[in-house]
């Protein structure tokens, strides 16, 4: 197995090496008592008002749940990412903001940060949006996106932002979930030089029913053309701004209030709207960034990642402004004007550390190296990457050719309900392998099962799972407890089920074999076959449907669907053209089906279980060994499928 040192010339500055990571992990776990040490050194990274004494309390017994991080500490995050910087550093950039257009960009620093900030909240304020009242933020990646998440949390309020891709329903479920009170957008999103009309969607999700907790809408002034206000309701960002003072008095959150809610997909029904913690998400965040990124003072760094996405979250916005880092926001896309625009970007702003997904490293690879060798990239030193497993391949190329050989890369594997990263090879801990996120962080303990749960030591391939706990970990689902008890903590009792399987290696490093469940990832994003299957049967031509997942070149996995037709209705490329236009705009573009197959019957067993199994295989193109047929109701389904899929 090809193996890749750390370059010399990253060892001779790196925060860490070998020996140190090796020992102060195996302190962070041996014991009870070392590992809530462990945990309050961590904790000392941020600024409290008050210090918590009691640091962690978990107990994953169903009948007495519980999981506590810093139960009696009081902070404000706003305060962690603004106010302690103003003392040594007010005109330091915080955002270096990239518009869609290479002529736009922006440049804000701590201390212009912190007042617009402080502004909002008084805004809210004075709309009557307090402590742990929820606020919906749909917006494309402006600063203003930042701000607001940075608004809530100073005056406490929830946030839960929505991905600016996702559809006017989308938007509705989570407003309607969440009961949010206001809700902050833009006029439009701009991306390729392609407007999304992102009022025009808040309009129309507040149409739906159960939307009447919104009782106000701020606008952001992005692209200027012309977009609906209505009156009472709808007000101008930039008018509440100038309108409002900025001595903003933070608010003091207890480290167990909720800082924010981000919804996503699991493998059965609608997207859970995941709940984190002020104390411990700030803490993991924060310290998981400067462990995993190798952070120094003058690091620039840009996560690609949309706001709308934990990712974003955690890497684009609390944990570099946590800890005082310079973070890069970009609008655009990658190929917008030409595939030379992450390079270009790179050099424009002395990025230091670029942390994006295989999806868009796949790509830009396939577009050739030219586009890259447009820009120099000597500013670079430490690349990462984040979403799905990434094919040894596109690390090759991601090593040699963007970071010309010098830089290393981190392979963070985490999901949206971890809150940060849990596994990657720290820069100068180890070599990397091409393809593993090879080693658990500090204080994580990552346990392989079969399924009976039995643990698997040594080389050994299973599901994932994570026994004791850590500061970024969910909380709950909101509204919801119940789900969040059985979709994590019931079928490994004692520990948390991440849905993921993974694979030891003699070398004891952990590879991500991806979802175990029926959950797909499409371009590093969650999808639920469930989600996805509802919106196909809202069309009325479908009767029945099955959803699963395919390979795909470029997106990782593609969505493959095999629908019924309902009695009358004909198969045509115009009819599934306008099953594909449906979907997407029931979820949103990135829920396009990549592949349609019109079929008689779906392959169920006896009880009435759809074998997606079987789905798999010929999604897959393999139309042999198909495993065990012998408990499918009629065998002759399967026969069918073969021809229909070979012919499409
Ligand atoms: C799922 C979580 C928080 C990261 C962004 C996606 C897959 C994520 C890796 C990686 C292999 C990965 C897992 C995980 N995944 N990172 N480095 N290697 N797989 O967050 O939408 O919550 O998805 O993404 O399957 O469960 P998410």
């Amino acid at each position: 197995m090809k193996k890749f040192p750390t370059s010399s010339e990253f060892a001779a500055q790196a925060n860490t090496n070998p020996e140190k990571y090796a020992q102060l992990y195996q302190q962070s776990i041996e014991s009870d008592e070392s590992n809530e040490a462990f945990w309050a050194k961590r904790a000392e990274l941020v600024d409290w008002i008050k210090k918590p004494t009691k640091i962690k309390d978990i107990n994953y017994d169903l009948d007495d749940f519980r999981i506590k991080w810093f139960e009696d500490g009081e902070l404000n995050v706003s305060v962690n990412c603004l106010d302690r910087h103003l003392v040594d550093n007010p005109y330091k950039p915080a955002i270096i903001w990239e518009g869609d257009h290479p002529s736009l960009h922006k440049i804000i620093s701590f201390k212009e940060l912190h007042s617009e900030v402080c502004r909002l909240g008084n805004a809210m304020r004075k709309m009557g949006v307090g402590k742990g009242d929820r606020v919906a933020l749909y917006l494309p990646m402006v600063p203003e996106a930042v701000v607001s998440m940075l608004a809530c949390a100073r005056i406490g309020a929830v946030h839960t932002v929505v991905f600016g891709g996702f559809s006017a329903e989308s938007l509705a479920s989570r407003i309607v979930d969440s009961q949010a009170k206001l809700v902050i957008t833009a006029d439009e999103g701009v991306r390729g030089n392609r407007y999304s009309p992102l009022k025009t969607n808040v309009d129309r999700a507040l149409d739906v029913d159960g939307t009447e907790c919104v009782e106000k809408v701020i606008v952001v002034h992005r692209t200027g053309n012309s977009v609906p206000m209505s009156g009472r309701r709808d007000v101008w960002y930039h008018t509440v701004i100038d309108n409002s003072n900025e001595d903003c008095p933070p608010e003091t959150m207890n480290a167990e209030d909720p800082l924010f809610l981000l919804y996503t997909s699991g493998s059965t029904g609608k997207p859970k709207g995941v709940v984190h913690s002020t104390g411990g998400y700030l803490t993991y965040a924060l310290s998981t960034f400067r462990d995993v990124f190798d952070v120094k003072e003058d690091d620039v760094f840009w996560c690609t990642a949309d706001v709308g996405w934990i990712t974003g979250h955690s890497y684009v916005t609390y944990g570099p402004l946590a800890n005082g880092t310079t973070t890069v926001m970009f609008e655009g896309v990658p190929q917008y004007p030409t595939w030379a625009r992450i390079g270009q970007i790179i050099d424009k702003h002395d990025v230091s550390i670029l942390y994006t997904a295989p999806t868009a490293i796949r790509a830009m690879m396939k577009e050739g190296d030219a586009f890259v060798r447009e820009s120099n990239r000597e500013s670079l030193r430490l690349l990462g990457t984040v979403g799905e497993p990434i094919n040894p391949e596109a690390w090759d190329w991601y090593h040699s050719v963007v970071g010309e050989g010098r830089c290393p890369i981190v392979d963070t594997w985490w999901q949206t309900e971890t809150g940060g990263i849990l596994m990657a090879p720290l820069p100068n801990s180890v070599d990397m392998k091409p393809g593993a996120a090879m080693n658990p962080l500090y204080g994580i303990k990552p346990v392989i099962v079969d399924s009976d749960g039995v643990e698997l030591e040594d080389a050994a391939a299973g599901n994932l799972i994570i026994s004791d706990g850590w500061p970024g970990q969910m909380r709950t689902i909101y509204g919801d407890h119940k789900r969040f008890l059985e979709t994590y903590y019931t079928t490994y009792p004692g520990s948390y089920f991440t849905g993921d399987g993974a694979m030891r290696d003699e070398d004891g490093h952990y590879w991500i074999t991806g979802r175990v469940d029926d959950v797909l990832n499409v371009s590093g994003h969650r999808i639920g076959t469930a989600e996805i299957e509802s919106a196909l049967v809202s069309h009325p031509a479908a009767a029945e449907t099955a959803i699963v997942g395919m390979p795909h070149e470029l997106k990782g996995q593609g969505i493959c669907a095999y629908v019924i037709l309902r009695h009358g209705e004909e198969d045509s490329e115009r009819l599934r053209g306008e099953l594909n236009r449906h979907v997407r705009a029931e979820i949103g573009p990135i829920a396009n089906l990549d592949a349609i197959y019109v079929v008689d019957a779906l392959p169920k067993t006896r009880s009435g279980k759809i074998m997606r199994r079987i789905l798999r295989k010929l999604a897959a193109g393999e139309f042999d060994g198909l495993g065990d047929t012998s408990t499918l109701a009629e065998a002759s389904v399967v026969d069918d499928l073969i021809k229909t899929v070979k012919s499409a």
